[in-house]
């Protein structure tokens, strides 16, 4: 590991937009005295419909940015990314910090003991990638899982459709999706329908609760290695990077989600020799 990082160095985090702000979110509760980087992809965004190729090169980027913000942690808040790069991120950068994802903790989890049929939707790129199913498949043998595709709704979320709207789409993808016990919300832009899903099936399906049982692992890992923050940090806020000039949902779900005291800042990262260019 990095000498030159400790207990007070950051937690890198980074989604392809708005997503990840509910990991962040979660962190901040189970970790209040955590600083934290924020990135989001918000040029690229969606991920769910780019290339394998593609997500492994933008995301090598972003996790080099973070590396050298001399970030303790780095927290892929993306399952199109986790899906798709996870082996590249880790080989590179897991002697450097710690890497969490947002799937390993889900997959493992023992509360899939007690179902029998899981939904699992997801974008297109996590899908395709099976990572899921062959993960999940590894611990719980016994379960049936029927993995669905939902591309409209990660794009339409980032660009802050009134749930009105977005309703009837749901409603569309879910009637395909009846007969289950628990669902799984893998992506993490999902998880601002929590609500709505949890209304379409009127408490008769499992929401797992991912945002808990990722940063719980993430918190208990850092603990593990010493390197949990203890005492808050004074006059250090969060600071959250675009890659397109801030788009106005992104910072007011910002605002909305972690107050007046934090830093937006548009970045261009420009590909292989990580020139940065703020504006
Ligand atoms: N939030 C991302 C995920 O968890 C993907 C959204 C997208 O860019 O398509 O998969």
């Amino acid at each position: 590991m990095n000498m030159k990082i400790s207990s007070l160095s950051p937690i890198g985090i980074f989604d392809s937009g708005i997503g990840g702000l509910m990991i962040a979110k979660e962190m901040k509760i189970q970790m209040p005295n955590e600083d934290f980087i924020y990135f989001g992809d918000t040029k690229n965004m969606p991920y769910g419909e780019k290339s394998k190729e593609f997500i492994i090169k933008s995301s090598m980027k972003i996790a080099s940015f973070l590396y050298k913000k001399k970030c303790k942690a780095l927290v892929i808040a993306c399952n199109s990314i986790a899906s798709n790069a996870l082996d590249v991120i880790q080989k590179k950068f897991q002697k450097k910090m710690l890497i969490f994802n947002v799937i390993d903790p889900v997959v493992k989890n023992t509360i899939f003991l007690s179902y029998k049929k899981i939904g699992i939707i997801a974008t297109p790129a996590t899908i395709h990638s099976n990572f899921y199913t062959k993960k999940i498949k590894k611990y719980y043998r016994h379960l049936d899982i029927i993995q669905m595709s939902t591309p409209l709704l990660a794009p339409i979320i980032e660009n802050g459709w009134k749930i009105k709207k977005i309703n009837p789409i749901i409603k569309n993808y879910l009637n395909h999706l009846k007969s289950i016990d628990a669902i799984l919300l893998a992506c993490t832009h999902y998880l601002f329908l929590k609500q709505e899903i949890k209304n379409f099936y009127h408490g008769k399906v499992h929401l797992i609760d991912i945002q808990k049982i990722v940063v719980q692992e993430i918190k208990r890992k850092l603990i593990e290695k010493k390197l949990l923050c203890f005492h808050p940090i004074y006059n250090r806020f969060p600071i959250f990077y675009t890659s397109s000039s801030i788009p106005i949902l992104f910072e007011r779900k910002v605002r909305i989600l972690f107050g007046k005291k934090v830093f937006l800042k548009h970045i261009f990262l420009i590909l292989s020799h990580l020139c940065i260019y703020y504006s």
